[in-house]
């Protein structure tokens, strides 16, 4: 334990140079600060004599606060600040990536065919991507988000996409909009209602809708706490369990995906997101504890933790924190973000017979990041 944690510290500290500065930005909400001193313990521990049994004293000494030592760069930061945007529609939209590929063979329990998946957040970033890796693999899919309009048009985008890769296809998707405020009952029941209209049936359930935000904890204005896990655990919870209610009324089995997130595991730095942790964290194990109390039905849950991937709203953050993606991409093993891309496997095989097993479980997909 403490030679793991020795090395992360010297990693951390090794990535930048020793007398680096990092500065956050200045803004009426922010107040400035430097990190500096950030010497590489391996500069500190070669000229030791290796007699001296109290050689190693300093490491157990050095925790002042703001003192400049290896633990700097694994606190959070106050002077962070993002604020999420109340208008959803302020963040930019995203576009269609990747389909189908020329004809490569896999394996037909990867198939989604006949299926109908709704996916929460399905607009934007990663749940927009995820409802295509769902298309692609055969489902009709029902794209639920708070921003219908942009919805809707990446509903008709999806099929058209699905179109130019499969000319003179016999099934093409259906792919449908909704309106709803995960975490409004009302909302959430009316939008259920909507999608079991249109499609007869709900089979599987992807849940991405949710946001992040970065106040420090003592600062962070309680409504927006509220709202935050509204959202992220209220909009969790009141999407599964009205799609669990309805397959089990169909006596059908079902698979849903919960998107968490790498921090419902660790903390991340610099940025202070306590109640967004705390949320995330949640989510996991929300998925591991209705997974439990719904395998009897064939309701498997599962539970998806990104890492940092590059979406509308990552972007948000590090346009306002340009010095933000050095010191993230320094923390993740493989040296970079991910791309929403980089989902499209891992729901497709949770939504799919090909892990008909599992149930519970989380796949972390987060470069490494959770591993130092
Ligand atoms: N991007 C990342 O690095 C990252 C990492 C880990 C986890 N996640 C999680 O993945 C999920 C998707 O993130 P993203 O980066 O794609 O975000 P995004 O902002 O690009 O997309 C989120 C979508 O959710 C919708 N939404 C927000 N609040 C809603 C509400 N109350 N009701 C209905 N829809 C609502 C938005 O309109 C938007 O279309 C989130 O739960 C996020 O916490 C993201």
């Amino acid at each position: 334990m403490f030679r793991t944690s020795i090395i992360r510290q010297a990693t951390r500290a090794a990535v930048r140079p020793s007398t680096s500065t990092l500065t956050a930005r200045t803004s009426p909400l922010t107040r400035t600060r430097t990190f500096t001193n950030l010497t590489p313990l391996h500069d500190k521990v070669s000229p030791d004599d290796p007699k001296d049994e109290t050689r190693h004293d300093k490491f157990t000494t050095a925790a002042t606060v703001d003192t400049g030592h290896e633990g700097t760069a694994s606190r959070t930061d106050d002077s962070f600040r993002y604020e999420h945007p109340d208008d959803e529609s302020e963040l930019p939209a995203s576009k269609p990536v990747q389909g189908r590929g020329r004809h490569l063979r896999t394996l037909a329990s990867f198939s989604l065919e006949d299926k109908v998946g709704v996916v929460t957040g399905g607009a934007r970033g990663l749940g927009l991507v995820m409802s295509q890796a769902m298309v692609v693999s055969g489902a009709d899919v029902a794209i639920v988000d708070m921003n219908k309009e942009e919805g809707e048009k990446q509903a008709a985008a999806l099929v058209e996409e699905f179109k130019r890769e499969n000319p003179g296809a016999r099934d093409v998707p259906k792919v449908t909009a909704h309106y709803a405020d995960v975490s409004s009952p009302d909302s959430v029941q009316h939008a259920l209602d909507e999608i079991i209209a249109a499609h007869g049936k709900i089979d599987n359930l992807v849940t991405s809708a949710g946001f992040t935000e970065n106040f420090p904890a003592v600062e962070y204005p309680y409504d927006r706490v509220q709202k935050l896990w509204g959202v992220n655990v209220d909009g969790t919870w009141l999407f599964a369990t009205g799609v669990a209610r309805h397959l089990m009324e169909r006596r059908q089995p079902g698979s849903i995906v919960m998107i968490g997130s790498m921090s419902g595991a660790i903390v991340n730095v610099p940025q202070p997101q306590a109640p967004y942790n705390a949320a995330k964290a949640a989510v996991r194990h929300l998925a591991s504890s209705l997974a439990v109390e719904w395998a009897h039905a064939g309701v498997r849950v599962n539970c998806i933790s990104p890492g940092y991937m590059l979406t509308a709203l990552t972007k948000k953050i590090l346009d306002d924190n340009p010095e933000l993606a050095e010191k993230w991409i320094s923390l993740i093993p493989a040296g970079k973000m991910g791309r929403p891309e980089d989902l499209m496997g891992a729901v497709t095989f949770l939504l799919s017979d090909a892990s008909g097993y599992m149930t519970g479980s989380e796949l972390r997909v987060d470069g490494g990041y959770t591993c130092t």
